[in-house]
């Protein structure tokens, strides 16, 4: 089904575009783009997923076969090939996804040569935007310009942190990214919420982590936690985000109380 035909939750208030952000690899970017756009779907809430990762794991994520795809987000990039023919259906009913390859991995090399090179996701994503109640941007884990983009592009940021040693290394360096980008392109751009990802009750670190995450970033700090779930990390495989594959799992549970919250600040 085109993204046309379906109906936003909310059509007269302003699209909230959020870049999932984070330089750090592996710390639950991509697993909660999937998981937080298909219970935000769920909600009735319209969404679009823009996969700024080369790696393309939330297009995978979403069961869309790469080998596939003649275009990708690429294109709309250094093409101008139109972005709205870029937008698929997901096997969540309101959830759309522009999807990414290893192509475009080239991007972060070629766009130097472009004029406006940070801004050109945010001029091509503007005429689509009024479409949908949420747009989710997978960031790729580095500071290069896809993630400069993301910055110029987004109203707000969620980062991620996962609850590990040096959870809060690199935070600063993102940050100091994120203040580069507000005094000079995005003057609006806010930390939206930080989501402290892979929780383990039983380790004193886990909680040592957390509490370090909150001391630093107050009541941006999700009150939701997501844990180490099993079910989180076996769903990709499946191409189905979690709630498909496992509602009762307390992975779905925790990623559909986040949903709630995110609904609850805008
Ligand atoms: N809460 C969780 N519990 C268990 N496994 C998880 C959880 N969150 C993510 N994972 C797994 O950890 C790995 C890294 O997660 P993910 O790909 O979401 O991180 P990322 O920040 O997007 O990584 P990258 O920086 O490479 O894009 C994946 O294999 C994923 O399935
Ligand atoms: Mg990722």
């Amino acid at each position: 089904m085109s993204y046309l035909n379906v109906k936003r939750a909310n059509p007269l208030k302003k699209t909230k575009v959020l870049a999932v952000i984070n330089q750090k690899g592996g710390v639950g970017k991509s697993t909660t783009v999937v998981n937080l756009s298909a219970v935000l779907g769920e909600s009735k809430k319209k969404v679009l997923i823009i996969d700024l990762d080369p790696q393309g794991n939330t297009t995978s994520g979403y069961g869309i076969e790469k080998e596939s795809l003649e275009h990708d987000v690429y294109d709309a990039l250094l093409d101008n090939y139109p972005i709205e023919d870029l937008v698929m259906e997901t096997c969540e009913p309101r959830v759309f996804a522009v999807p990414a390859t290893i192509q475009l991995a080239g991007a972060e090399i070629e766009l130097v040569s472009v004029d406006g090179r940070e801004g050109t996701l945010k001029k091509r994503i503007a005429r689509i935007l009024e479409h949908f109640d949420y747009v989710l941007i997978d960031c790729p884990p580095s500071l290069g310009l896809l993630t400069l983009n993301a910055l110029v592009a987004a109203d707000e940021l969620l980062i991620p942190i996962q609850c590990e040693f040096y959870a809060l290394e690199g935070v600063t360096k993102l940050l100091e990214s994120m203040r580069m980008v507000k005094g000079r392109l995005n003057p609006e751009l806010e930390i939206f919420g930080v989501l402290l990802t892979m929780y383990d009750s039983r380790t004193t670190l886990s909680k040592q982590v957390a509490e370090e995450v909150r001391k630093y970033f107050g009541k941006k700090v999700f009150k939701t936690i997501i844990p180490r779930n099993v079910k989180l990390s076996e769903a990709p495989s499946h191409g189905i985000p979690v709630t498909q594959y496992a509602r009762m799992s307390k992975g779905a549970q925790t990623y559909m109380k986040l949903a709630k919250e995110v609904i609850r600040r805008g």
